[in-house]
């Protein structure tokens, strides 16, 4: 059974599945309905990806946080802030429903802010078989393995951190040789100052080559361990802000890109009946989600970075709070690997981003304006109280279909 939404759009990707599905695997059936309960019955996994507000609502964060002179990242940063606010909601009402009509179901969830919703999602449902995902972290290493001459299944990446704000560690080969220093002396020596054309989903994007060449300014500036690529944000806040179009943001970019060439190629294959000639192509995040399931289908154990309790896998980092760590993970659910204990500079930015993302979570279901501002101020990309408080107003103002009705009492 295909997903839900509440749009036009929603037929569009139903009918285009219908045909995709009946030219490459007609011996399944394929439906779709926009009846979430409908949808989720007697399911065996569900795979979750929704966009309160849609990205429309994603430019206008965007927007409010540069009028303010803080980058608006969809994921970090106060646009993140905002649409945690927008998507703990509509997730949480989402597991409530499977709980009760799928409750053997993995949940496999892709839905942003990864950080919030899951640390929502664990905090909810404590039981729930979900796993929050990204692909940021596979599609690092698919650049990294490409530079050093490897395939990306033929390394083993060790890693720590928060979704969208983590580090490698080490970088092993099969012979248990460990890349990541050759990739530091590089670097350091200059030899290395930009990735050959990165691409995605086949095409070149010059948001994403700047940003992944952002990881060598990184690891340059602490070299210590691979910086994930979002925290550039977060290292280069005033340069980021110089980076990136204020007028026309990268949810702005997407709505007249992406957007409407997936629409306009769907359109084309339904009226076509026929997937023949088709341009869209299956990205990390399509391949990344489905790997974890045939993982647990098959019972395979393969590693994968996932969003899941610490449970002391950072060992000196809060058991509760929600960590993104690599993970062995079969038929009998997920197993993480222990980092052990980690160094004072990445321990001290984790614990500030966690402090957000929990106050975040906690201003979402309570409707609370202090919790909020408190979260907004343990944010690094905002600089002081003043300036939180001022687009929080402007968030609130603009999310009132949205947010917690408390907040407007
Ligand atoms: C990466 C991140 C996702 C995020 C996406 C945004 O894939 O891992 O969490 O949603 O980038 O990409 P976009 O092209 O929409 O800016
Ligand atoms: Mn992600």
């Amino acid at each position: 059974m295909l997903a839900r939404c509440r749009s036009s759009t929603c037929e569009v990707n139903g009918e285009f599945n219908e045909i995709y599905l009946s030219e490459v695997r007609p011996d399944i059936k394929a439906t779709w309905t926009t009846d979430i309960e409908e949808a989720l019955t007697g399911a065996d996994f569900v795979f979750i990806q929704i966009r309160p507000g849609k990205n429309e609502q994603r430019s206008i964060d965007e927007h409010i946080c540069y009028k303010h002179n803080i980058i608006g990242q969809e994921t970090c940063g106060l646009g993140g802030f905002s649409f945690a606010l927008r998507a703990i909601p509509a997730i949480l009402e989402l597991v409530a429903v499977a709980q009760r009509v799928c409750p053997n179901a993995w949940l496999l969830n892709y839905t942003n802010p990864e950080a919030m919703v899951s640390e929502a999602v664990y905090r909810k449902f404590p039981d729930a078989k979900m796993l929050c995902i990204c692909d940021m972290p596979i599609g690092q290493q698919d650049v990294i393995a490409d530079y050093l001459g490897f395939k990306e299944s033929d390394l083993t990446f060790k890693y720590f951190g928060l979704n969208h704000f983590g580090w490698y560690t080490h970088i092993y080969d099969k012979d248990g040789n460990d890349l990541l220093p050759k990739l530091r002396d590089d670097v350091l020596s200059g030899q290395l100052t930009e990735f050959e054309d990165v691409t995605v989903d086949g095409e070149h994007d010059d948001y994403w080559q700047k940003t992944h060449n952002n990881i060598i300014k990184g690891f340059k500036a602490f070299p210590q361990y691979l910086p994930l690529t979002y925290l550039q944000y977060y290292y280069f806040h005033d340069e980021m802000m110089e980076q990136f179009d204020h007028e026309f943001t990268r949810a702005d970019y997407v709505l007249a890109g992406r957007e409407v060439k997936v629409y306009e190629e769907c359109r084309r294959v339904i009226s076509n009946k026929s997937t023949r000639d088709c341009e869209l192509v299956s990205g990390h995040h399509g391949n990344y989600i489905v790997d974890i399931a045939c993982s647990i289908i098959h019972d395979k154990k393969d590693r994968f970075i996932v969003n899941v309790k610490n449970n002391g896998a950072i060992g000196n980092f809060d058991h509760d709070a929600v960590v993104e760590v690599p993970c062995y993970i079969g038929a009998s659910g997920v197993e993480p690997v222990a980092v052990g204990y980690v160094p004072v500079f990445h321990r001290a930015m984790m614990e500030m981003q966690k402090g957000y993302e929990k106050l975040a979570v906690e201003a979402c279901l309570e409707g609370s304006k202090e919790k909020a501002i408190q979260s907004i101020l343990l944010n690094k990309t905002v600089p002081s109280h003043r300036v939180g408080q001022a687009v929080f107003d402007d968030l609130l103002d603009a999310n009132r279909d949205f947010w917690n009705p408390k907040f407007y009492e």
